[in-house]
């Protein structure tokens, strides 16, 4: 583990003072990554919290917590769309949250780590997991056939060279393994324009796509934000962190349909119940970090944090956050055909 960056939290003081942690209450910290969500959540107040990863390599780091906390702290290895689960196996006498931190993506410990490959700065094994079990990235480029490959790179990197890429990968898979980042990126930058000063590196939008793609991680997201919609008590509240507009856009729309009555029906269409709403924003707009952050820590330059407090509403049948735009029916790896956790 020498050699490590530390993970710098971002937004963390702003996390923090929106939840506004209270003794006694119980609190969820989705991503626990390096841990300092946690520690500042439970240094703020005298309260209980699970932490949960679904890297084992942080679950190993927490560790050493367990006991500083004396009780108050519990870790869990897992996806944060199993939080109810992993809350009522390990909180004892669990009924409800008071808050719940989301920290999206990666942690710079998982991308500084050649061997996890995540990275096209370094050459290592193309693996990408998380959870260091299932599909690797070198598993899907080496055998999903094209059109899926291309479709990996446009809904999840926007990348525009989508196809060509794809192109390239199997022109080059039918000659030789494609089994490292360093590959995978040397292809890329045959077909993409080399960068330009103040642009961002060709492989950027690829390889963001293809560990999206590997953790499932929009999936993940909409199924933690309706979990924890239903285990946040009246009043607790829901911070959550993104760092690209794939995930931003399913934080908004949520918060947007939870926050609003449901539009009026048409008059003629018969009378139906809007839902009360489930949430009420606490800011209409993202929170961003501000300049001396972004300055000093370059992961915090695309963030964006949503904050809003639960009310008191019961879940009525509110429509699900669907995201139909981003799926695509029929694909041999759908994720909605699977557990998500596996
Ligand atoms: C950005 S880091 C969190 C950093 C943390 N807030 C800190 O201050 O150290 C994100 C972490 O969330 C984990 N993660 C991402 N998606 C997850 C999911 N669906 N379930 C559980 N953990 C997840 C990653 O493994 C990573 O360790």
């Amino acid at each position: 583990m020498s050699g490590q960056t530390l993970h710098q939290s971002v937004l963390l003081n702003e996390v923090v003072e929106a939840l506004g942690p209270e003794d006694r209450g119980c609190y969820l910290d989705a991503t626990f990554g390096n841990g300092g969500y946690s520690r500042a959540i439970l240094d703020a107040a005298n309260c209980r919290l699970l932490a949960i990863d679904r890297d084992p390599d942080a679950i190993a780091r927490g560790g050493s917590l367990l006991a500083k906390y004396d009780g108050r702290f519990h870790l869990a290895e897992g996806c944060f769309s199993d939080m109810t689960a992993l809350l009522q196996a390990h909180i004892e006498d669990f009924d409800g949250l008071d808050g719940a931190a989301f920290d999206l993506g990666v942690c710079s410990t998982q991308l500084d780590q050649p061997e996890r490959g995540f990275s096209f700065r370094a050459n290592g094994p193309l693996d990408m997991r998380m959870s260091k079990s299932g599909q690797s990235a070198a598993d899907v480029v080496m055998h999903m056939d094209e059109a899926d490959l291309a479709r990996i790179f446009w809904e999840y990197g926007e990348e525009k060279a989508s196809r060509r890429i794809a192109k390239a990968i199997c022109r080059v898979r039918a000659e030789t393994p494609i089994a490292s980042t360093g590959q995978l990126a040397a292809i890329i930058y045959d077909v993409m324009p080399a960068k330009r000063p103040g642009q961002i590196d060709p492989a950027t939008r690829s390889f963001q796509a293809l560990r999206i793609f590997i953790n499932r991680e929009l999936d993940e997201l909409r199924a933690g934000l309706e979990a924890v919609e239903r285990l946040l008590r009246p009043g607790g509240i829901l911070a959550v962190v993104s760092f690209h507009s794939l995930e931003d856009r399913i934080v908004k729309r949520f918060l947007a349909t939870r926050s609003q009555h449901a539009a009026r029906p048409s008059r003629h269409r018969p009378e139906v119940d809007s839902p009360a709403p489930s949430f009420e924003l606490l800011s209409r707009k993202a929170i961003l970090p501000v300049e001396e952050e972004r300055l000093q820590n370059s992961r915090a330059r695309s963030a964006k944090l949503r904050v809003a407090r639960r009310t008191d509403a019961p879940l009525g049948n509110i429509a699900g956050i669907d995201g139909s735009d981003l799926g695509w029916p029929g694909h041999p790896n759908s994720m909605k055909e699977q557990n998500l956790c596996g």
